[in-house]
């Protein structure tokens, strides 16, 4: 399939058109941001790890019955996917207080959630991402109330999954943050991309942190803790 137009170019990723009107190639850059931009690297391997840990897991869900936009890996650092509009919300799951949360509410991070916590975030860097409930997305046009019902239940849904997955290689899933697209049909599916930078992701004996907390916070190379999480990914996919 030909690589051709680049169609949109965001922090960690790049998108180009294919000869398929429905389908578009994604590149994992290896660029790392945080803080809404403010802070940025390069770090070399990070968008092959991200594709592959990406596709691996995209493909679990997918047995479990979670469709996404991913259609297959093609490359180190390329994977094929379906053309969707993006809804923009970023859709956040937390299962223990941890990052903004923890600082929001000055609750201790660590600290296991009786029942998860699915948040809402307006996708527009000039604002920052503002936290937005749902009248706030009713007045923005963004979602309508039964799309907001779908969001919240596939969140969940997804959760449950991959606190079973991270579960079974030693990996305590804190939180995620999920991003869902329009296909051409209408229908809202999985997008974007679940990994170590989408991801807070600690090691069940140790509490390490495998994510990119370990770039925002400068606690060392952030690679390995990516490639950990992959060695053992790939350990639980030769399992399915
Ligand atoms: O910073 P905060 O605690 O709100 O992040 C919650 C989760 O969402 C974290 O796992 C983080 O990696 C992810 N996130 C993200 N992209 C953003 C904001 C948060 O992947 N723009």
């Amino acid at each position: 399939m030909e690589k051709n137009r680049l169609l949109y170019e965001g922090k960690a990723k790049r998108i180009y058109s294919t000869d398929q009107e429905l389908v578009v190639r994604v590149e994992y850059k290896d660029s790392a941001t945080a803080f809404n931009g403010e802070k940025k690297s390069e770090i070399a391997g990070k968008g092959v790890l991200n594709n592959e840990i990406t596709s691996l897991i995209f493909a679990l869900l997918k047995s479990k019955g979670i469709n996404s936009h991913f259609i297959q890996r093609l490359s180190e650092k390329e994977q094929l996917v379906q053309k969707v509009d993006i809804i923009p919300l970023e859709v956040v799951v937390r299962n223990v207080i941890a990052g903004s949360l923890s600082k929001r509410l000055g609750l201790e991070e660590g600290t296991g959630l009786k029942e998860s916590i699915v948040e809402f975030y307006f996708k527009n860097d000039e604002l920052g991402d503002p936290l937005v409930n749902e009248d706030h997305i009713l007045t923005l046009e963004i979602a309508s109330l039964p799309e907001l019902d779908i969001l919240r239940a596939q969140a969940l849904k997804i959760n449950e999954e991959l606190n079973k997955l991270f579960q079974s290689i030693g990996v305590r899933l804190i939180d995620f943050k999920l991003e869902f697209g329009k296909d051409a049909d209408g229908f809202i599916i999985l997008a974007d991309e679940i990994s170590p930078d989408t991801c807070r992701l600690w090691d069940a004996d140790t509490n390490t942190k495998l994510d990119k907390d370990v770039f925002r916070r400068d606690l060392g190379d952030l690679t390995k803790g990516y490639q950990e999480i992959l060695n053992r990914l790939r350990g639980a996919a030769s399992h399915v």
